[in-house]
Order: structure tokens, then sequence, then C-alpha cells
């Protein structure tokens, strides 16, 4: 499917490979569950195939999530919104990142997340142990032209608005709330960016083996050809 419409740049958007992914679901789903839903790609390919009507976006990371519920139900705030804080960057582009980081990590405000996730390094959220993002401004680039962002967003919107349920729970929470008709999409932080020496989201997972499957899983490799 060409051409869908991507809220934000994050590192982990299933973006390119949201139609791909698709093929795997059954042509109709009654809820589709996206526990670890970044950028909601896979929705947002799915309502665009019209292969679902009804969609429970959740991640932990809450402005991650209240700025794709303004993205969905109020496209032109949030797109004049970061037209606005994109605009003020000429003077001193670098130090007005930093400044609109600061005030993030103070306010935690939606909208100041879009201008870091458009205007930092590869899109790639970066933490630091007190929960406060840190990742750094990409100098060869200005960040997204407010119009295609509106583009984006004004997208995104006419395909979600009305049929989502956002929520910031940790996904166990989700799990042990899904219905039996729903869908559920898992698409968590991978092992090797999810532990404390790299967590490159706001969260990790805990992905470590137990000793005795370590054990197991060891033994395993030695015997495989
Ligand atoms: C690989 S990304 C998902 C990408 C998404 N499929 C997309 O297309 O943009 C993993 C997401 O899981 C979220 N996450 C990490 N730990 C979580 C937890 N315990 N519960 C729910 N979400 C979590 C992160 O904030 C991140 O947005």
């Amino acid at each position: 499917m060409a051409n869908l419409p991507h809220p934000f740049q994050y590192q982990g958007s299933k973006r390119n490979l949201a139609t791909h992914i698709l093929s795997f679901l059954p042509n109709q789903v009654e809820r589709l569950v996206e526990p670890f839903a970044g950028t909601s790609a896979l929705s947002i390919a799915a309502a665009a195939e019209q292969s679902s009507q009804n969609f429970w976006l959740n991640d932990l990371n809450k402005p991650l999530i209240e700025l794709f519920k303004l993205i969905t139900e109020n496209p032109g705030d949030i797109a004049d919104a970061y037209a606005e804080i994109w605009s003020e960057q000429h003077l001193d582009s670098i130090s007005h990142y930093f400044e609109v980081r600061t005030k993030f990590n103070q306010t935690k405000d939606p909208k100041l997340f879009l201008y870091l996730l458009a205007r930092c390094v590869k899109g790639a959220v970066r933490y630091n142990s007190e929960g406060l993002f840190n990742q750094s401004p990409d100098k060869r680039r200005k960040g997204t032209q407010p119009a295609t962002v509106r583009k984006n967003i004004e997208g995104v919107s006419r395909l979600l608005k009305g049929k989502c349920q956002f929520t910031c729970l940790d996904y166990r929470q989700v799990l042990a709330q899904v219905q039996d008709r729903d869908f559920v999409y898992m698409d968590p932080p991978y092992q090797g960016v999810s532990g404390n020496k790299d967590s490159r989201y706001f969260s990790g997972i805990r992905t470590g083996l137990s000793k005795k499957i370590k054990a197991k899983s060891d033994q395993f490799r030695k015997t495989d050809p």
C-alpha cells in the first residue's frame, strides 16, 4: 500500500513493514490491540485497508500516547503547535532545541515532544536514568517541514479519528484485559535495546532468561551443529 501517512519519525517504527505484517492477519479483525503502539504503524495500515474499525493503542510512554491521541483527535491544533515551535528555531536552532528539551522534561507536554522527535538524531528516543529525555539534535537537519507534518497528521486522523482507545499502561495490564475476539499485535523493545546499559526506549522489557532456561539454551547451542 503506497503512501501511508506516518505521524512522526520513531526508532523501531514498522512503517515500512506494516503492509507486509498486515498480510499475516485475518482479513477482518474486530479490534486491533497494540500494547506497544509507538507510532501505531500497523493500526494505520489496518485502518487504510479497512481490516478493522476499532483500535486499542497503548504505550507505556505517556507523552507519546498523548501525542498520538492529539494527532488523531485534534490534528489542526497539533499541526499548528508544531509549525509555531519549528519556526522559532531560526535564530539559533541548536540552543532552541535544548530549550525545548528542558521545557519538555519539566512539563512532558506532547506538543514539545513532537518537535523533539522530528528534530532529534534519527528519531531515536533516549532517556537517562532519571527518565529525562536526553537525545541530541540532528545538526544536519532542521526537522520535517511543517506542511509535511500537517499532511501526515491529517492523514492519520482521517484514518483513525473516533475509532481508538488510548492508554499508557504496562503491556501486562493490557493483556489482562483483552477479549477473545481481539487481535493483539506485540512489538516490544527487543533484546539488545532493553537492558540497563542500552535502554533506548522510555522503558524496556526484562529479557533475561531464567538460569534454568539459559542452561538449557546453552546446552542446545553446544550440540547444535
Ligand atoms: C519497537 S517499539 C514499537 C514500534 C511500533 N510497532 C511502531 O510501528 O512504531 C516498542 C514500544 O514499546 C514501548 N514500551 C516499552 N516498554 C513497555 C511496557 N512495559 N509496556 C508498554 N509499552 C512499552 C516503548 O515505549 C516503545 O514505544
